[in-house]
């Protein structure tokens, strides 16, 4: 049994250990259908470029609670150009051909031929359950530089060509689209958009409650993602943005008319909020956080199956983003974060880890241990 089956087990032989009280009772939920695909419960895992990679995503599902899980977003022309000349598939479907379904890839690209072509082979060879275009990513090199992702929203009638020709090449594996509300607050179309999105045969919209140049201030308009919804005959609505707590999801389906709710960030720091979540909305106590020495734990885990992935040297370098994020709003994470944005080494990563990653009695022990190295 790997460290974190052992850290479930704990969990759930404590199930009366609940984080704070769901103050309301679980909305009614409907099932969430992406084409043929039971998204069940019908809480997403969003796609984060850099993080949602195969080992993010397998922690993600030992702890479960996720209803689908969503890849980083791939370059359909590098994806492309690499099969060839290369005959390789992108570091960013890493994992993707054997781990477990259901399971999303995200593409981008602003031409409807090349995505087309990617999309076919995600679809017929990768046997991906479901196919997601990104029309959201408001990165500078992907909009102004490559005229992707939120830069289409300018463009409703290329969307429209996108998703047609997408959808026809993967039939019947469910085609869906991931936009923000418009390219500004004074641009906001994602109404206009929304409708393209379902007449050009997409199985689901999901929607960042954010304007591409809002990038990520401010709070996501879920009023506004709630919107949508009588404009869509056909497809699911899925809302996205600020949803960090089993109570905000519950919330969420409480008060906006949705079908399902995708987390993004805060499942960085806590890739068990599915899991919490999924209970919120069952109307079941909620788990309880994993303890700091159980994070502990999950944190070398996460590291092993990055190191068993890029090496030791390479693993070490990418683990310091996610070591950061489980070290979040913990006593003493500062300090942690600090060291161990340095690390170069699995030894010195695995020093920091013991010496600085924050404990349950935390502050007393380091404190008293600087005091005896100054002295
Ligand atoms: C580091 C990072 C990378 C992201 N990469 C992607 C991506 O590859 N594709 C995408 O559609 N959205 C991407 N997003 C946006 C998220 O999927 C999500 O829409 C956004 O963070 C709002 O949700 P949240 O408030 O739950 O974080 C990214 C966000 C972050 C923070």
């Amino acid at each position: 049994m790997g460290p974190l089956a052992a850290t479930r087990h704990l969990r759930t032989s404590n199930s009366s250990e609940t984080v704070d009280a769901i103050s309301l009772p679980a909305p009614n939920v409907r099932p969430l259908w992406i084409g043929p695909l039971l998204v069940d419960p019908p809480i997403l895992q969003a796609p984060m470029a850099g993080f949602t990679n195969y080992a993010f995503r397998q922690i993600v599902r030992e702890f479960g609670g996720a209803g689908l899980l969503a890849t980083e977003m791939v370059n359909a022309k590098g994806f492309v150009w690499m099969a060839e000349n290369e005959a390789e598939h992108p570091d960013r479907l890493w994992g993707v051909a054997d781990e477990p379904r259901p399971l999303a890839v995200q593409m981008w690209d602003n031409d409807p031929v090349t995505l087309a072509k990617v999309g076919e082979r995600l679809a017929n060879e990768y046997k991906v359950s479901v196919v997601d275009i990104n029309f959201g990513c408001p990165v500078r090199d992907v909009v102004q530089k490559a005229h992707s992702g939120s830069y289409l929203l300018r463009e409703p009638e290329r969307m429209g060509a996108i998703i047609e020709q997408v959808v026809k090449a993967c039939a019947p594996t469910p085609v869906t689209a991931k936009i923000r509300l418009g390219c500004s607050r004074n641009n906001i179309n994602a109404i206009e958009i929304a409708q393209v999105v379902e007449g050009a045969g997409a199985a689901a919209l999901t929607v960042h409650g954010r304007t591409a140049a809002d990038m990520f201030r401010g709070s996501a308009d879920w009023d506004r993602i709630a919107e949508i919804k009588p404009h869509l005959k056909r497809i699911p609505l899925i809302g996205n943005g600020d949803l960090n707590s089993p109570q905000k999801v519950v919330d969420a389906f409480r008060r906006y008319d949705i079908d399902g709710v995708m987390i993004a960030r805060a499942s960085l720091a806590k890739p068990w909020l599915f899991r919490q979540a999924a209970a919120a909305l069952r109307g079941e106590p909620v788990p309880a956080e994993p303890t700091l020495a159980e994070e502990r734990q999950l944190l070398l885990h996460h590291f092993e199956l990055i190191c068993r992935r890029f090496g030791e040297a390479k693993g070490t370098l990418l683990m310091r983003k996610f070591a950061c994020c489980y070290a979040q709003g913990r006593p003493g994470a500062r300090e942690f974060r600090s060291r161990v944005v340095k690390v170069s080494a699995p030894g010195e990563f695995q020093a920091v880890v013991d010496g600085w990653f924050p404990t349950d009695a935390s502050k007393s022990v380091r404190a008293s241990t600087s005091t005896l190295v100054a002295g």
